[in-house]
């Protein structure tokens, strides 16, 4: 099936406009329409660099200025007509702007291709996710500084492979994504940096004949420099791979926490409960109250890794320069950036919400021998022991407990002394969980003195 209108835009080479399966693939203006903002910023630069290079009047300047204001109310209010038969964005405006001012709208694409154009407009956008998603970041880095704050000497258990370790702190835990939330936000400030130079006037592939300023749209448009070679301006895509990984990473912290927050708001653990408006009920069973938002999280940022997958496959065979093939670059980096901003937003609003249950923490934090390195140190420090030793006393005293059927502080003293007659009252001073974790001051180390220090080291930087 075809059609017998050939296309506006190059219809001079062609007789028959494209079949309706040929249009249906090649369309981009379902999805790319979301760069409108920018594909006109990018013009409005582009027209006033070619007025003031004299490459094209100042009237014609001003009325392509003037049609792409208008044509950006027309999308904005919701009035603009997308055709599909227009293919993208690009064809999209410029199409209107000449409905709207004539001849000189043929006149904006001097000395530009729309593979720069795109690179342009895309890298606009990304840049724009990028801030945003540092801006999401530094609220859910302020939300976990709260809690740490307010829990700063709280004890809970703190685990290796799931299994109580050692006593930690509340707001030790909670730091520790302070700072996973933190290097992601730093990953996104560097690739921000690396990748805000202009591919606008790199043309089609190899530049253009005419008297160009590169410098002048490069700064118009918020870049630090015109991009160096005009076939990399065009096929790189790396800003976006970039955005995706960091994305994923990020992404990769907020699952482990939405894990966290999964197990910590069980029955079994009672460590927080979640607020109301960030859990569901059950539509069959009256007591339930579930973690949907931290579930959700949990299993969208597989959409973020999957685009960073995606992403990388569209790439990896293409040659020099721009190929069709990057058009699929668009919908994987905006259903990236939609589903980031909503798990940051949903993790930050979970956060600030939830309530830590002071006493199932702390009773959980003295189960499970959780102090026994405390008595191994005990041993080395009062008594001059190997640390070798140490533990192989700690581990006969922790197997005593066990058989028991109770923790290492209920021993009494004649039992510990009948593993080892120099043991003193005195090591009791160090079973308890809050003397373990204050004992803790080594730099970075879960004593409350060393959280509040971090806290504060963390609320001056943001
Ligand atoms: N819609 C296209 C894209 O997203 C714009 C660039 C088209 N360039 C071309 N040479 N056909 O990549």
């Amino acid at each position: 099936m075809t059609k017998d209108t050939s296309n506006q835009m190059w219809g001079g080479r062609f007789a028959a406009g494209p079949d309706a399966i040929m249009e249906a693939i090649n369309a981009s203006i379902g999805f790319d329409r979301r760069m409108a903002a920018q594909d006109i910023a990018g013009s409005r630069a582009h027209a006033a660099m070619l007025a003031k290079s004299g490459i094209i009047t100042d009237s014609d300047a001003e009325a392509i200025r003037e049609g792409l204001l208008t044509v950006l109310s027309e999308i904005e209010s919701g009035d603009f007509e997308f055709s599909t038969a227009l293919e993208d964005i690009h064809m999209n405006v410029e199409a209107r702007l000449k409905d709207l001012i004539g001849e000189p709208a043929g006149r904006l694409h001097t000395g530009r291709s729309r593979n720069d154009q795109v690179a342009t407009d895309f890298k606009l956008w990304v840049r724009d996710q990028m801030d945003a998603a540092i801006g999401g970041i530094e609220a859910l880095m302020r939300a976990l500084l709260s809690q740490a704050e307010a829990g700063a000497e709280w004890v809970m258990p703190g685990f290796t492979h799931l299994q109580t370790a050692q006593p930690v702190t509340w707001g030790h835990h909670m730091m520790a994504y302070v700072e996973m939330f933190a290097r992601d936000k730093s990953r996104f400030e560097d690739a921000r940096r690396r990748m805000n130079e202009s591919p606008l006037g790199a043309a089609a592939l190899a530049g253009t004949s005419f008297p160009i300023d590169r410098q002048m749209t490069a700064e118009a448009l918020g870049f630090d420099r015109p991009a160096a070679n005009s076939l990399d301006a065009v096929s790189d895509r790396d800003f976006a791979l970039e955005f995706l990984a960091a994305s994923s990473i990020c992404a990769m912290h907020l699952s482990r926490m939405a894990e966290e927050l999964v197990i910590w708001s069980s029955a079994q653990f009672r460590f927080v409960t979640l607020s109301d408006r960030f859990s569901t009920g059950s539509s069959i069973m009256p007591q339930k109250k579930n973690p949907d938002a931290a579930e959700l999280i949990r299993a969208k940022i597989g959409r973020i890794f999957g685009a960073n997958t995606a992403l990388l496959m569209v790439m990896k065979g293409l040659p020099l320069a721009y190929s069709k093939d990057m058009q699929e670059d668009k919908e994987q980096v905006f259903d990236a950036a939609d589903n980031l901003m909503l798990a940051l937003a949903a993790m930050e609003g979970m956060v600030k919400d939830m309530n830590a249950n002071r006493d199932s923490l702390e009773a959980a934090a003295g189960s499970g021998f959780s102090t026994a390195t405390d008595l191994a140190d005990w041993l080395v420090r009062a008594l001059n022991m190997p640390f070798r030793d140490a533990h192989h006393v700690t581990g006969s005293l922790v197997a005593m407990a066990e058989s028991r059927g109770c923790d290492l502080p209920d021993l009494s003293l004649e039992d510990l002394q009948s593993v080892h007659g120099d043991i003193t009252s005195e090591v009791f001073g160090v079973l308890g969980v809050h003397n373990s974790v204050a004992s803790r001051v080594s730099y970075g180390g879960t004593a409350p003195t060393q959280v509040r220090a971090q806290v504060a080291r963390w609320k001056d930087m943001l």
